[in-house]
């Protein structure tokens, strides 16, 4: 049995998505089979409760020169982060020259509005592409893994760090201890390490399974991310729910006795063991739930081209990758996929190699179907799309089942 990556204990593996190529790797079409593949498979520990990977990819594979995402990809987003960097602003970094450290900065879009400010900063992402574009925008970057490591020179070059955000970045981080043992080595004593991310309760109560992919290394809750940060010698503190991808949750993790511990914690807790998330049969029920919605998208997919209905996939996201592998859908079944991101235009998707196109492609003309694989965004999505749907197309969503809107 996998031991957990972060208390040792027994790691009970609940879903085998079998062969998965590296999600966020779109190839070019002379690249097309040269992809990275894995087995993506995930498992809970019996004792921490941590949702993890069995197989870690090697990071380098995944975050490089040529990673495509971009946070500012969507509105919401880009108003998410926004406003919290104002709340910031106006809360933890009201002091003398307060500095802030973001893992996993990515374009820059939150410190944008804290650069802005004229207030220091610092964020680290490894990839070169989405960092330079940050660094367009004026914000100062590390090109670099975070790990304790670095941590450790930024901590000597600029510390202490009053906050160090990261948002949809930590549960990428197999390695986790080294980045709590960087946080603790920059971390001011009254400082805050803020963690947003998808969150497990979410995931479960709506059958999110592409939520699994092989960077989402971790499924963060509550319970497991409180175990982890008193492992780690810190204390969660605060906990707030966001509705960002489809259910998220915002951690506030400070040194222990340095914060009030809200009751939000204890509340979470409470709730997400009588959610079952403590029990493995929650998984396994999870897993089937998979299945079923895999079987029914190939069915509902096969009788549309039957019937010579035309179909379009909306979002080439990275945990696409999950559900078009797995369930075997090629451009067979869904000739291309509209996206926004310049990066992954004329690219394939990883594995099912089905080529991406501009977002605009989509009303030329409308296809009778849309395969909403951004389904996270759904609502931003459907507002600037609904002409689409004027013009009687239809969505088809597959979580929490397949069915079409
Ligand atoms: N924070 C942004 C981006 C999330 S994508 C948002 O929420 O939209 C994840 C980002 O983490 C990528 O840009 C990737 O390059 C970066 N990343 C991966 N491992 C990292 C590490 N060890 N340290 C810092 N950034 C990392
Ligand atoms: P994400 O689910 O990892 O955030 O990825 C979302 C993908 O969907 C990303 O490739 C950008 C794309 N997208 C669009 O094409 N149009 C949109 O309006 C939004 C919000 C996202
Ligand atoms: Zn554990």
């Amino acid at each position: 049995m996998v031991q957990c990556r972060i208390c040792g204990g027994p790691v009970e593996e609940f879903i085998d998505f079998g062969r998965q190529p590296v999600s966020d790797s779109l190839v070019t079409p002379e690249a097309a089979g040269s992809e990275f593949f894995f087995r993506l498979a995930a498992g809970v520990c019996t004792e921490c409760t941590m949702v993890q990977l069995i197989e870690e990819v090697p990071r380098e594979k995944m975050f490089h020169e040529d990673y495509p995402y971009r946070s500012a990809g969507s509105v919401v987003m880009r108003e998410h982060f926004e406003k919290y960097s104002n709340q910031l602003l106006g809360s933890e970094l009201t002091g003398d020259a307060p500095f802030v450290v973001e893992i996993g900065s990515n374009d820059g879009t939150m410190l944008k509005t804290i650069g802005r400010a004229g207030v220091r900063h610092l964020g680290v992402d490894p990839s070169a592409q989405v960092a330079e574009f940050a660094k367009e925008q004026g914000v100062r970057v590390r090109t670099d893994f975070f790990q304790e490591a670095s941590a450790r020179e930024i901590a000597e070059a600029d510390g202490p760090a009053d906050v160090i955000f990261s948002a949809n970045t930590v549960s990428h981080i197999a390695y986790i201890g080294s980045v709590f043992r960087g946080v603790d080595a920059l971390l001011g004593p009254d400082g805050i390490f803020v963690i947003e991310d998808r969150y497990l309760g979410s995931i479960i109560a709506q059958n999110a399974f592409d939520q699994i992919y092989d960077e989402h290394f971790y499924l963060f809750s509550v319970t497991s991310v409180q175990a982890m940060a008193r492992r780690y010698g810190f204390e969660l503190a605060d906990v707030q729910p966001l509705s960002v991808h489809g259910g998220s949750m915002r951690y506030t993790i400070a040194r222990p006795g340095r914060r009030t511990v809200s009751a939000a914690v204890t509340e979470h807790v409470e709730h997400e063991r009588e959610a079952g998330l403590a029990r493995t049969e929650t998984y396994h029920r999870f897993a089937e739930h998979a299945r079923d919605s895999c079987r029914d998208l190939v069915r509902l997919l096969t009788e549309l081209r039957e019937q010579g209905r035309s179909v379009v996939g909306y979002g080439a996201t990275a945990k696409s990758a999950t559900v078009l592998n797995h369930c075997g859908i090629g451009p067979d079944l869904v000739p291309f996929i509209c996206d926004n991101t310049p990066a992954k235009h004329g690219r394939l998707a990883p594995g099912a190699h089905i080529p991406v196109r501009p977002s605009e492609e989509f009303s030329r003309p409308y296809p009778d179907y849309a395969l909403l694989l951004a389904w996270n965004h759904a609502e931003e999505i459907m507002a600037k799309e609904r002409e689409f749907r004027a013009a009687g197309g239809k969505w088809i969503l597959y979580v929490p089942d397949v069915h079409l809107v």
